[in-house]
């Protein structure tokens, strides 16, 4: 398989910690690393080593080198769009700058694998949907612009040195693992199920629903949401790939290729809860477009992944399942 453990970066958050599960399940071994900012020490399951280390840290090359890395799951970065636009040079620094220092331990340790969570916001305002890999890459904030760099560095690092790399562009992800062992952990979530769990569990009193003039079929956002767990196994058969096939890089859609409206979001929360949750119709949120669905051909037919939790009602009970546990949690474990 691999003659060396995965580096999984930002393992303690909520996709690299689903991550780290999948590349457990499937038999690899894993070393995280996360400054724990937004993630968490017990969101790392136990069978993984955890350094409590940023990425950019001059200590990396050594952690590369103790844990004979052969491979890196880059997650750490931060990822609140409004805020990459209130505070642009954060993003440039822990997506942009910290990357590039992450690249450079990389190449530094001969590390030939490395694969890079990026966004569907890459692609900006879509000219049509479903977006394809090829269309273009017109990022409207800089948390797209962040990551858009990275793919760059990405490029031109590959095209110089001998790592291959695989770039997911991930669509709206969501759901928690359905074992119950992860799940989104970090307070002041933004994302829609997210929110709309919490209302469910009476941490919020109602759902805001932004913009109902859209020009989609109830005039609310619709949006092609993915469950964790499916995306964590995305990146693990991305791994296989680059491994099979060391001259070869991808940029990959990581999404299903349908959409929801957030109405119909609401109402697969209401119906798995068997509650009314309140909708405060509200304006549009700046920036936000009307529809976003991946073109998922290539990602079907590039790795060998197939979605196996393509249900709105399995992602809403896994995440509801995960936050009625962290309810249950002591307080100084839930979030900070
Ligand atoms: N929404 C609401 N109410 C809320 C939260 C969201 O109506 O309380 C709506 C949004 O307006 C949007 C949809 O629900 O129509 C989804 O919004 P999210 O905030 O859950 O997700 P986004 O589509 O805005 O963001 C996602 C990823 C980002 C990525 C972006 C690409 O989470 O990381 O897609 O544009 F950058």
């Amino acid at each position: 398989m691999l003659d060396g453990k995965v580096m999984v970066t930002g393992g303690a958050g909520y996709i690299g910690s689903h991550a780290v599960l999948a590349l457990l399940d499937a038999g690899f071994e894993v070393v995280v690393i996360d400054n724990l900012v937004t993630g968490f020490d017990w969101a790392v399951d136990g069978r993984a080593a955890f350094v409590e280390m940023a990425v950019e840290d001059p200590r990396v090359p050594g952690v590369l080198a103790e844990h004979g890395v052969r491979a890196i799951m880059h997650f750490a970065g931060s990822v609140v769009v409004p805020e990459s636009v209130s505070d642009p040079l954060k993003y440039y620094r822990n997506n942009t700058a910290a990357t590039r220092s992450l690249i450079e331990s990389a190449v530094t340790a001969g590390v030939p694998h490395f694969i890079f969570s990026s966004t569907a916001a890459t692609y900006g305002t879509p000219e049509r949907v479903p977006i394809s890999e090829s269309d273009p890459t017109r990022p409207i904030n800089p948390y797209g612009m962040s990551k858009l760099m990275t793919e760059t560095m990405l490029r031109d690092v590959a095209a110089a040195h001998p790592i291959n790399y695989a770039c997911l562009r991930y669509f709206n992800v969501a759901g928690a693992d359905p074992q119950g062992r992860s799940g989104q952990s970090t307070v002041g979530a933004t994302h829609l199920i997210k929110i709309a769990v919490e209302a469910a569990t009476g941490k919020r009193d109602a759902v805001s629903v932004f913009g109902t003039d859209f020009e989609t079929r109830d005039g609310t956002g619709v949006r092609d949401y993915i469950h964790v767990s499916d995306l964590a196994e995305a990146h693990v058969a991305a791994l296989k790939l680059l491994i099979a096939q060391p001259g070869e890089s991808h940029i990959l859609n990581a999404g299903y290729g349908r959409g929801f409206s957030v109405m119909e979001v609401l109402d697969a929360v209401d119906r798995v809860t068997n509650m009314t949750i309140e909708r405060r119709l509200e304006g549009r949120r700046a920036g936000d477009p009307a529809e976003l669905v991946a073109d998922n051909s290539a990602i079907l037919k590039t790795i060998d992944w197939a979605p196996k939790r393509d249900d709105l009602d399995g992602i809403v009970k896994d995440a509801l399942a995960w936050e009625r546990a962290l309810a249950e949690r002591a307080p100084a474990e839930r979030g900070r």
